[in-house]
């Protein structure tokens, strides 16, 4: 798919999903809760098909890749060991001119570029480099940066101390490492092989925005994949391209991602090496997904802890070994995000060739032509794949076959059903959520069993039998 020339604003992205039912915010007859989001009828199935595209391709069709289903609660001394508790922190700063409170990194990388740290003091303690100030009121008065760590903190049982104290997981791999030996016992997976999941993840963000970006709670889709030590960086660079191929598979177009190598400074705690996936999303382009070169830092740690071996036995080489790590994460959050920017586009069409071009930001659709706004999701991944019309809604024998025909396709698909208002209009309605087909059965459908299929993208209107309805929908949605 092209990539759209005139991005959509945040805020135009924030009202369609608001006025269509995508993504509204928490708690919002209260006055909302910053950092949470719920998805509306349509959000909760692009999010689903995103899960599912994800399992499917990383889990399901690869004989090397098994699935895992950890808790959000774990035993607090995983976290512990992970390093969370100690090191999972970002660097906070308060402008002491206007209050606002920032995330002490961002505003380095900000004003000084991507690359750009904050400065170690001889102490041992963070600072600014020079010349940072508050993107707010242009201050530099601002509080040296310190350590807020982004767990959830809560208590689990009836008695609220110390020993009760458990933490929401801030990601999902973790679970996968303390089940590494369960795994390998039952799963009969020889090394290399992964092990894939699918789960909310929840950190205390200090400054949570852009939206969805940065939420306090969100869904990650992690692979911890197991392999030799030694083959890292091959299998680094494979994970790397196998994922930037993936998201061309679910609409995102190549030129709207970049890959991101971090310098050896700004790595997390537990990474060798690690390469972002990023998308041009509205408000700069920035983080998709993480691939982490983990070495075998978390099951040494755990191994340590736990006081149990988690070494891989090896039968070929009859030895054994702590295998290394090669971890991509993903967010669902992001992606459903990135995915509703690069599918957003507002079209002017000309009325008699149908043919579509991007309009010009603020100005009329010239004459002869009409305007339309049109989400071009991949097929894969629209929340709605086909949309059944009866032409007219007061002849019982024409809503009789499309109710039919709608229920027959909606056993397979997600399907709506529409018979409010002119064909056009209805048309215009699928195409703003980005329904791939609309089928039309209309008086004719009842003497010769033909109905009209219209593509949302070409605008085109294919004549057929309803016999061979579901092979031709079978092939353009799959
Ligand atoms: N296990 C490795 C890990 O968690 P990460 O880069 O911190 O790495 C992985 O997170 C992915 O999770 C990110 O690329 C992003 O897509 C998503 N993610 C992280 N924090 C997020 C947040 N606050 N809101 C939404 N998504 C987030």
């Amino acid at each position: 798919m092209e990539q759209n020339q005139h991005k959509p604003s945040l805020e135009t992205v924030v009202s369609l999903c608001k006025r269509r039912g995508f993504i509204f915010q928490s708690s919002e007859i209260y006055g909302g809760m910053s950092g949470f989001w719920d998805y509306g009828p349509l959000g909760a199935e692009l999010k689903r098909n995103v899960r599912d595209a994800w399992w499917r391709d990383m889990v399901t069709k690869r004989e090397d890749v098994v699935g895992l289903d950890s808790t959000i609660i774990m035993n607090t001394k995983i976290w512990e060991a992970s390093g969370h508790i100690g090191g999972f922190s970002d660097p906070m700063s308060d402008c002491r001119k206007c209050q606002t409170r920032h995330r002490a990194d961002v505003l380095v990388e900000e004003q000084i570029g991507l690359d750009a740290t904050l400065v170690t003091n001889d102490d041992g303690s963070k600072g600014f480099p020079e010349g940072i100030k508050c993107p707010k009121c242009q201050s530099t008065d601002l509080t040296p940066p310190r350590d807020f760590n982004l767990m959830f903190k809560t208590h689990a049982g009836p008695v609220t101390d110390e020993a009760s104290v458990a933490y929401l997981r801030p990601e999902t791999a973790q679970g996968i490492f303390v089940q590494f030996q369960n795994v390998v016992a039952t799963a009969r997976k020889k090394v290399p092989f992964g092990i894939g999941q699918i789960g909310k993840a929840f950190r205390n963000e200090v400054t949570p925005r852009n939206f969805t970006f940065r939420s306090r709670e969100f869904e990650q889709m992690e692979l911890e994949f197991f392999i030799e030590p030694g083959t890292d960086a091959e299998w680094h660079e494979y994970w790397i391209k196998a994922r930037l191929d993936w998201y061309q598979t679910i609409g995102l177009p190549a030129s709207s991602l970049h890959r991101y190598e971090y310098p050896a400074d700004k790595l997390a705690h537990y990474a060798s090496g690690c390469v972002d996936i990023l998308f041009d999303f509205p408000f700069g382009i920035q983080e998709l997904e993480g691939i982490a070169a983990r070495g075998n830092f978390d099951l040494t740690q755990h191994q340590n802890a736990s006081g149990k071996s988690l070494e891989y036995f090896d039968q070929e080489s009859n030895s054994k070994f702590l295998p290394h790590v090669i971890e991509p994460s993903a967010g669902v959050d992001r992606i459903c995000l990135a995915l509703i920017c690069s599918a957003y586009r507002e079209e002017w069409i000309n009325k008699e060739t149908k043919e579509a071009v991007e309009a010009e930001p603020g100005k009329q659709a010239p004459d002869g032509h009409e305007a339309r706004t049109v989400m071009r999701f991949a097929p894969r991944i629209a929340p709605t794949k086909v949309a059944v019309f009866p032409l007219v809604k007061n002849k019982p024998p024409v809503v009789e076959k499309a109710r039919e025909v709608f229920l027959k396709l909606n056993e397979r698909w997600a399907c709506t059903y529409d018979q409010v208002g002119a064909v056009g209009r209805r048309y215009r309605r699928q195409d703003e959520v980005g329904t791939p087909y609309c089928v039309t059965i209309d008086f004719d459908t009842l003497d010769d069993d033909t109905v009209t299929v219209r593509d949302r993208d070409t605008m085109k209107q294919d004549r057929l039998s309803l016999s061979d309805l579901e092979a031709y929908l079978a092939e353009r949605l799959s």
